[in-house]
């Protein structure tokens, strides 16, 4: 099998190798099961329903951020994730690879602030909705104004 899907189809690829802070810290050799594996089960089986193909890496170079994957799609940035727990990460990847691949030229950072804000603590805040607006022309801020305009930074037209 390839590492590579066909054109437009969106991948993840999930770092196998990444340790939990709860993960024993191994010696050489040490081949117990790490965090990432339990994120890369989340995720395939996120996918199961899906044309998202995920894929399991050795390290994509993230290693201080935690559990990492990345989401691509051809002609669209690559995205690396850190900070990522199994449970509520899984999903959130296939969520954010379907939405690369249906619109690969939307892939600004800003574009993924807002859906990562909108994931992690939207749901928070109503829980249950079932859309959100991910909008092209919001602008990229840190995270204090990301959280203080509610996902919605620019403007509050249709906020969560
Ligand atoms: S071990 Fe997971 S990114 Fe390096």
């Amino acid at each position: 099998m390839s590492d590579i899907g066909p054109a437009g189809r969106a991948q993840v690829l999930v770092c196998i190798t990444c340790r939990a802070a709860t993960d024993p810290t191994g010696e050489p050799g040490d081949d117990a099961p790490r965090a990432g594996l339990a994120l890369a089960e989340a995720t395939a089986a996120a996918a199961s329903t899906s044309d998202i193909s995920v894929q399991r890496i050795r390290c994509l170079g993230n290693c201080s951020r935690g559990l990492s994957a990345a989401i691509r799609c051809d002609n669209a940035w690559t995205y690396v994730f850190g900070g990522l727990e199994p449970t509520r990460d899984g999903p959130s990847l296939i969520i954010g690879a379907r939405l690369l691949a249906l619109a690969p030229d939307a892939d600004t950072p800003g574009m993924r602030q807002q859906f990562v804000c909108h994931w992690r603590f939207a749901e928070l805040a109503k829980p249950g909705k079932t859309s959100w607006n991910l909008e092209p022309w919001r602008p990229l801020v840190d995270n204090a104004t990301m959280i203080w305009s509610r996902c919605n930074p620019g403007g509050t037209e249709d906020p969560f």
